[in-house]
This record gives structure tokens, sequence and C-alpha cells, in this order.
């Protein structure tokens, strides 16, 4: 690791303990010595690295010296080639990222882990975050078993798996009379105030390094070949930031020749990234309001990263509605046997619209992350769906019901 670059005013940022830039409080970015990493971190080493998580890219991390990570198995998630759902859509090559295999279930626990080791590096005793729900109980849950003591900032409104994910984690939790935008900035004023590290998406660099280990995973699940376009749902846009910088970081160092298309897909009312990106690039808040609490944001905080990664990447945006990521929820579970959280599937749903919008070619390589599991939130997953039958003990009212609804192929 070479030191940060700001991602707005591009000037440089001495010294590891920084948030944002001192000159314009714009976002760093890890800056790192490709040609010095090229002669470790070839195809050949990984081949032969039986590390099967996102520790297997210690050398493109920004850890200098490894004092521990966390004590569960983090990435190298499934990558599923969707043959049931490729057909509905008309596509020959659809892979289905499964994130919600992490140990929090979310995608989230990439970049905690990150987080992590580089507080055990630095020797912090307590984190802080703020977070609609995944990044605060990816952090409890990793920094639980090494002895670190987590508070974290949410929104009252979360929902009730992720808020029990964090106190059977032991995390201290503070809920906030308010939306994540307040809950994140009661964070910064925390962090300010009592000089707890801060684990906030994009304002901590270190997030988006530990994000960008899935595009290192893409490429290697794919024999090495980049994707044609990855579809990825979009609330503060670090995800889709770290997403490029994997793909830039292996290009940068000779792993592969080409760099795919980034499709950014928010929620209608939560797209903050999708008007910047198709106006003058500047983010401006919006309501916020979705179904899929995860992406609900009104002001991205690593959107500026966002934008820049999808015009790098010469890509788009898609704006998706809460009845479309019910379906994208109901579809990848019926038809994939995946089963994403609202946010998680978010990316189905834009990838559908895309397919409508004749946006996507049927033979293109596409990659969509499912980002969070739909155990996260079950009330969504019913509001798809619907509720079981009811019905006495007895074979008579079983019979009606068989009848009734044609089951089993009973005429
Ligand atoms: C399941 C899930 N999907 C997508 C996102 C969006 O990530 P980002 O806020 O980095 O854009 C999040 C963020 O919390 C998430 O938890
Ligand atoms: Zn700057």
């Amino acid at each position: 690791m070479l030191g940060f670059w700001c991602l707005r005013c591009g000037k440089e940022a001495a010294g590891a303990d920084q948030y944002t830039c001192p000159s314009c409080s714009g976002n760093l970015d890890v800056v790192y010595d490709h040609s010095l990493i090229k002669k470790k971190l070839t195809r050949a080493a990984l081949a032969a690295n039986p590390d099967k998580s996102i520790w297997r890219y210690k050398d493109i991390l920004p850890i200098a010296r490894y004092k521990g990570v966390p004590i569960v198995h983090i990435g190298w998630t499934p990558l599923y080639k969707a043959q049931r759902l490729g057909t509905d859509l008309g596509l020959k090559n659809l892979f289905l990222k499964d994130d919600g295999r992490n140990p929090s279930a979310s995608f989230k626990d990439r970049a905690g882990a990150v987080v992590a080791a580089k507080a055990l590096e630095l020797g912090v005793k307590t984190i802080t975050g703020a977070s609609t729900g995944n990044a605060a109980s990816s952090m409890a849950c990793l920094t639980a078993g090494l002895g670190l003591e987590t508070i974290i900032f949410l929104p009252q409104k979360a929902p009730v798996a992720k808020v029990a994910q964090l106190l059977i984690f032991g995390a201290t939790v503070i809920a906030v009379k308010g939306s994540y935008d307040e809950a994140f900035d009661l964070c910064l004023k925390a962090t300010e105030e009592f000089g707890w590290y801060n684990r906030n998406t994009g304002h901590n660099p270190f997030t988006r390094e530990g994000k960008k280990t899935v595009s290192f995973e893409i490429i290697e699940q794919l024999g090495w070949e980049c994707p044609d376009k990855v579809f990825v749902p979009v609330g503060d846009g670090n995800i889709l930031s770290g997403v490029w910088k994997g793909f830039r970081d292996f290009k940068a160092l000779g792993l592969i020749d080409r760099l795919p298309q980034l499709v950014a897909v928010q929620a209608e009312k939560s797209d903050a990234v999708k008007r910047a990106f198709e106006s003058d690039g500047k983010i401006r808040p919006v309501s916020g309001e979705t179904i899929a609490d995860s992406i609900s944001v009104s002001l991205p905080r690593d959107g500026e990263a966002a934008v820049q990664a999808l015009k790098e990447s010469k890509g788009f945006a898609i704006s998706v509605t809460d009845e479309e990521i019910l379906a994208a929820m109901r579809d990848t579970a019926r038809r994939e046997s995946v089963f994403g959280e609202p946010a998680g599937v978010a990316s189905i749903a834009g990838l559908r619209q895309a397919v409508a919008r004749k946006l996507v070619k049927s033979d293109e390589k596409i990659v969509a992350l499912v980002t969070g599991s739909g155990l996260k939130d079950v009330a969504s997953a019913l509001k798809a769906v619907g509720q079981p039958h009811l019905i006495e003990p007895e074979i008579s009212e079983l019979k009606k019901l068989v009848k009734e609804h044609g089951m089993g192929g009973v005429p």
C-alpha cells in the first residue's frame, strides 16, 4: 500500500489513520504499488493457494502487519450459473453471486472483515459504525470473536432480524429516532467526541478495499474471464465503487485484460446515484423511501466514487419499484433456490428491466450480485408471497383444498 488519494480533488493524503481528505473532505482511495504486488500475486500463486476466503488476496489488501483476522469464514461465496432464471430472461450466460452466504448473511462481511483486521493492526479497542442494518450486524458478528467492543447507530426502523443479530453478538445498539442518514451523522460526531474507530461506509477508506474482493472471486470463478456486465444493488455506492476497484486492481496486475460494464440498480425513490450519473455528477439528497431498507439512502456516502465507477466502466443506472423488487425476491428464490433480501435482489429486478429495455444482449456474460439473505427481512418476503393455507387437521378439509387448487397434479 502506497498511501491514499482523494477521489474528489485527486490530492495525495498522508497518514494511515485518516478517514477523509484533509483538503476537501472527499472520500479517500487506497493506492497500491501494483508493479511490486504483480510479482507475488500471479495466476499460478492463486491457483496454488488453498485459502478459499478473502484472505487469499492479502497481498492486495491494506493491512501491513496482520495481528489477526475475524475467526469466521468470509468470502469465496458461490457463483451459480442461473440456468432457469437466465432462460426466463432470454440470457444464455447469467450468473448469481450469492453473498447472503457470508457469516452474518450479507456482502457487508467483506468490508467488516478488512476493517476488523485494520482495527487489530491499529490496536484500537472500540469500533463504531452507523448502518441501515447489515454493515452493523456484520461488524458485530466479526468483532464478537475477536473481543473488540462495537457500538452501533442505526435507524429505529431497521428490520428486527438485523437488530437481533446485533444484540446476540453483543454489540451496544443505539437506535436513533430518525433515518440512516441521521444515524450516520451522529456516529461521526461520536467518533470525534470519543475517539472510537469509525467504520462508516465510504468514510472509512478500507470498506471499499474489503468489498473489492468480490470482483477477484468472480474473475477466478469464471476461469479468468471477465464478465460483460455486473449488476449491483446501490445505496451508498460503496459496493459499486468496490466492485470497480477490484476489477481495476486485477487489470493493473495484468491478471485480466479488459474490464466489465457496471450497472447500478437503485430503488425508485432512493436513486441519488442514478440522478447524479445522468445529470451533472453532483449527489443531491432524495427521499430514500423503499421497502429495500439496505439501499434506503437519502445522501449516498460514496456516491461520487460510484458515479465515477459508472462513467469509467461505461455502465448505466436503473431504478426499480418496490413491486419489481418483491417480484425479483420471488423469482430468484423459485427459479434459482437463492433467497435474497429486498436490497439483495434489486440487482435481479434491474436486470429484468434492462432486458425489457434491450440494454443487454442474450449472449453476454452477466453477473448479478445477491448481496443479502432473505432471512434478514421475512416481513418483506411474506409481502411478496402471501400466507400459507390454513385448515383443520382433517382429511376432508385437505381433499377440498387439494381439489380447489389442483395441488400435486390432482384434477
Ligand atoms: C444487502 C445490501 N445490498 C446492497 C447494499 C448497498 O451497498 P452500498 O450502500 O455500498 O451501495 C447494502 C448496504 O447496506 C446491503 O446491505
Ligand atoms: Zn480532496
